[in-house]
């Protein structure tokens, strides 16, 4: 039978892999590539939406960590920590019962949805909740790894960038060249590191003839990069990307100076009506966060910098199921009401505004 294998086997030469190497895989990666007709029309682009929603759990994180628990595990790790807003967490919970070893995962209290929340306690990792931001587990997760024998399987890991590097093979292997543009939302960066790679890659081994401009989008309140200062308390709704000090902070000024790349700040509001026509328009249900590279794209095809028929992807990094609240609300802040029926076909049939066939 047919089945994909996961990156570590569908790009085995093209990784740190050996036969020395344990593979543990969840069936990672080969995400769909979808075409975004709303999206092409709002823009004159030619739009296309790398789901990354659609890994194993729910988020891009995973190709990062079949790579790093590999690793981890080849190396006679037995434990592995990371600081997470969330799906980190998430995955590495669930790549770490997969292998049979410990994972310990520091997130900001309170602070984190409440689906990544569940997938971390689900896959059973040491869940400890720190009374601090995202920033502060960071520096803690890097502190515990150098003293203790707990392996970091944070994006400073460059496993953690080598896994991620596939998605941008993927696109190429789908539009038979490098796009134009590539947006993605940001938070530590690693993200934009790991595609800028991967495209780079790409272009050196002659499978394209050139390398996309990488835009890079943060939330407004969380835009570290953008204000080219660390922020010391973060704050947006976007949660899986409220972070201060991005781990990746160097790699990605590089990047984007290679890459004649941006990066741009968007309000929550704009990130919710993103969000929005993402899942009403396209058919495509993220996380907040994810759709901020859906509002970079709206605003930088308003400031005029995207020209008719340039090719643009998109990555949306997380699932709308795991932060789905958003989903029940109006533009306006208001909650929607499902509309209550009775079991009765006729009833439903005028609420509908269906009129009976002659
Ligand atoms: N989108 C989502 C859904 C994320 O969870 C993250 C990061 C990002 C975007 C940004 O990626 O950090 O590589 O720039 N989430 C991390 C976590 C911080 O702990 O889950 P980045």
């Amino acid at each position: 039978a047919h089945q994909w294998r996961g990156v570590l086997r569908e790009y085995a030469d093209r990784l740190d892999v050996s036969d020395a190497t344990p593979i543990i895989s969840l069936g990672e990666g080969g995400t769909p590539l979808i075409p975004a007709a709303a999206l092409s029309a709002r823009t004159g682009a030619e739009v296309w939406v790398k789901f990354e929603g659609m890994n194993p759990t729910g988020s891009f994180k995973d190709r990062g960590m079949t790579m790093a628990v590999s690793k981890a595990v080849e190396h006679g790790a037995k434990a592995i920590i990371c600081a997470s807003t969330g799906n980190t967490s998430a995955s590495a919970a669930a790549y770490a019962t997969h292998a049979g070893i410990t994972a310990a995962v520091l997130v900001p209290e309170g602070k984190i949805a409440l689906g990544k929340l569940a997938q971390a306690i689900a896959h059973g990792a040491e869940l400890l909740q720190v009374r601090g931001n995202f920033d502060d587990c960071l520096d803690i997760a890097r502190e515990l790894a150098a003293q203790y024998p707990v392996h970091l399987v944070n994006s400073v890991n460059n496993d953690r960038i080598e896994g991620q590097k596939t998605a941008a093979f993927e696109v190429v292997e789908v539009l038979g060249d490098a796009p134009d543009f590539h947006f993605i939302p940001v938070g530590n960066a690693g993200n934009y590191t790991a595609y800028t790679r991967g495209y780079k890659e790409e272009a050196e081994r002659g499978a394209t003839t050139q390398r996309p401009r990488m835009f890079g989008f943060q939330a407004e309140g969380s835009a570290p990069l953008v204000r080219g200062e660390i922020v010391r308390d973060p704050d947006t709704i976007a949660s899986a990307i409220r972070i201060g000090n991005p781990a990746s902070w160097e790699l990605a000024l590089i990047a984007r100076d290679e890459t004649d790349g941006y990066f741009g700040a968007i309000s929550d509001a704009k990130i919710l009506e993103a969000h929005r026509i993402l899942s009403s328009e396209v058919g495509v249900f993220v996380e907040p966060a994810s759709a901020a590279s859906v509002a970079g794209l709206l605003e930088r095809a308003e400031a005029g910098v995207i020209p008719k028929g340039a090719r643009v992807v998109l990555t949306v990094t997380g699932h709308g199921l795991k932060d789905p609240h958003w989903a029940l609300r109006t533009a306006d802040g208001s909650e929607v009401q499902p509309t209550s029926v009775a079991v009765d076909p006729a009833e439903i049939a005028g609420v509908l505004g269906l009129v009976k066939r002659p």
